[in-house]
């Protein structure tokens, strides 16, 4: 009797252990979607601004979005990147990464033409690990050297160490920053990053940003171990749940071993009928295409990526991992209810690997209270044709309309598998899977005016020179997606199919498509195009962590003549000097391409 009671207060004493440790993790995720989340001002007024916006009275029709006024105000920014428990969906992930303690990251918010200063302090322990944050969409113009990637515009900061980035938010519209530094993004390591400037479009609310992922409930790197192993059975790795805004309750019924786990909270959002809402959707994941819904109600797309487009409604938004849409809505009753789903899934056999591949919110309209849980139905779920494909180009018209200037050289690119000769599977781009080498950043050498590397086929480097308009014709050979981002750019999406591309015709030649990730269909082609004004090494790969683990990366060397600035030593310096003393006594087991 004495042992039963023993045995019991045992269980209970781990079970309350547990739930506190579930609590405790919980707790790390962030406010958005939460009924305490504020709205979004259209524009940042704290700070020394004389008189109203800082663009003035501009026509965005007018204006070329990428060409900045000058603000003077720096927004500044101090990061601690560590690893600690998360629990979004109320299972115990313990190895999450995090960045001042939550999950997802601090949202950034500057205005168009504000500078945004980021210290980041590496934190991660158990085990040390490198790290570098990217500012995905942002143009880096002069700055190439803070754009966040290893092995390309700095070393990793080692443990220990910190580096701070300076940047102009040159572009406005909604983004993320992510870890370039392997799958670390898929552990957490991201957040928003908005930019305010001029609005082409009317709206009541800016609820802010609205983070759509896949979430894993295993450590990134046991994952990328999986992936890139010679063992072909530990290839397929399915998301475990997926998130909006970092919240969907797990069932935890399905967990199989003796991981914590709880009942979490859906996100909740509380909107008045006939308001306007602007939405900043966000695909933050690793690997899955999402689509996004709210039951009955239709959606005005008014951007993507980092281009305002004119408006176009639909009632599913389509988004690859690393793209953006700001969408506006008008909420309405469903049928009389005023309690409503959001949902976004993951959908098509190409374009997820997912076990539950459903996230929902829960929507309350006109202080429905907050304790019902909605009854409503979804859309249909698109028809898989099996392309994963965006919405078509002739939907996305720029607001700020440009023409596509004659290319001055076209190269084509084309995406295949291989399995190695030791039977690992990677990803190539013309035949090479990229490999970083982190202790020798390529900026580095093109200062040094060293800009060809015949012995390092493996950086996968193409060298542009001085050409003013590259064009890109891309072929997948491949079955898998791919969400294809450059950086230092937005690209002009030309052409998007399954057939070859006929060597020349153009979606809307006069104003087409631009953005700066575009899905790559599975076995399909796409055809890209951008301009050559801003100097430096550009990466341009597939946005899914585990592809970019396996290889499918390329660097875009532009005018390396002019990437002379004479502060590249001296910065390169800042992080190069910890990783080479941490990398002279430690060993990087460095188990993926780098980035
Ligand atoms: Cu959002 Cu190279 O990345
Ligand atoms: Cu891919």
């Amino acid at each position: 009797m004495k042992g039963l009671v023993t045995l019991v207060a045992g269980a209970l004493a781990t079970t309350c252990v547990d739930a506190h440790r579930v609590k405790e993790a919980y707790d790390r995720t962030f406010h958005w979607g939460t009924l305490k989340a504020t709205k979004l001002p259209k524009f940042l007024t704290n700070n020394p601004l004389p008189g109203g916006t800082p663009w003035g009275n501009i026509d965005p029709k007018k204006v070329d979005p990428r060409i900045p006024p000058t603000t003077g105000v720096t927004r500044y920014y101090d990061f601690t990147i560590s690893r600690g428990e998360l629990a979004p969906d109320g299972y115990l992930k313990t190895s999450g990464i995090l960045i001042n303690g939550q999950f997802p990251g601090p949202t950034i918010e500057a205005n168009w033409g504000d500078n945004i200063q980021v210290r980041v302090t590496n934190n991660i322990t158990g085990p040390f690990e490198g790290t570098a944050l990217h500012w995905h969409g942002l143009f880096q113009n002069g700055s190439a050297f803070y754009d966040g990637v290893p092995s390309v515009s700095q070393c990793p900061i080692a443990p220990g160490s910190s580096f701070t980035y300076k940047f102009q938010a040159g572009v406005f519209g909604t983004s993320w920053y992510h870890s370039h530094y392997s799958a670390q993004a898929a552990g957490g390591l991201f957040g928003p990053l908005i930019v305010y400037g001029p609005s082409h479009v009317d709206y009541d609310e800016d609820v802010g940003p609205v983070m759509l992922t896949d979430w894993f409930h295993k450590d990134y790197y046991e994952i990328v171990k999986n992936v890139m192993s010679n063992n072909s059975t530990l290839w397929a790795n399915p998301s475990d749940n997926t998130l909006i805004n970092a919240r969907m309750p797990f069932n935890c019924s399905q967990v199989k071993d003796n991981t914590p786990c709880s009942n979490a909270s859906y996100a909740k959002f509380q909107f008045k009928t006939g308001k306007t809402y602007k939405l900043r959707l966000i695909n933050a994941g690793a690997a899955g295409m999402e689509y996004f819904s709210i039951d009955g109600q239709t959606l005005q797309v008014v951007s993507v990526d980092l281009t305002d487009i004119v408006p176009y409604n639909t009632t599913i938004v389509t988004l690859g991992v690393g793209q953006r849409s700001d969408v506006l809505f008008t909420p309405k009753a469903v049928n009389g209810t005023k309690a409503i789903w959001m949902r976004t899934l993951q959908s098509g056999k190409f374009c997820q690997r997912a076990t539950n591949p459903t996230a929902r919110a829960i929507v309350l309209l006109d202080g429905a209270p907050t304790n019902v849980i909605p009854a409503t139905t979804a859309y249909p779920a698109p028809v898989d044709d099996g392309t994963c494909k965006n919405d078509p180009l002739e939907s996305s018209i720029p607001y700020y309309a440009e023409k596509v200037p004659d290319p001055s050289v076209t190269v084509q690119i084309t995406v295949n598998t291989i399995v190695n000769s030791t039977g690992h599977q990677l990803y190539t781009m013309n035949d090479s899977p990229f490999m970083a080498n982190y202790n020798n950043p390529l900026i580095g050498l093109a200062y040094q005016q060293n800009y060809s590397y015949p012995s390092h086929p493996e950086w996968n480097v193409f060298n542009f020179g001085s050409n003013s308009s590259i064009r890109v014709v891309i072929w997948n050979n491949s079955s898998g997606p791919h969400p294809m981002h450059i950086h230092g750019h937005d690209m002009y999406v030309l052409y998007d199919g399954n057939d070859k591309w006929d060597g020349t015709t153009i979606v809307n030649p006069s104003n087409p498509q631009r953005r700066d990730t575009h899905n790559l269909r599975p076995h399909g082609w796409m055809v890209m195009q951008y301009n050559a004004d801003n100097p430096g090494v550009w990466p341009f790969h597939c946005h899914i962590a585990w592809h970019l683990s396996m290889g499918m990366y390329v660097n875009f060397m532009e005018h390396p003549e002019k990437i002379n600035q004479s502060q590249i030593p001296g910065i390169l310096k800042q992080t190069c000097d910890p990783w080479n003393a941490y990398t002279a006594d430690h060993t990087v087991e460095q188990i993926d391409s780098g980035v």
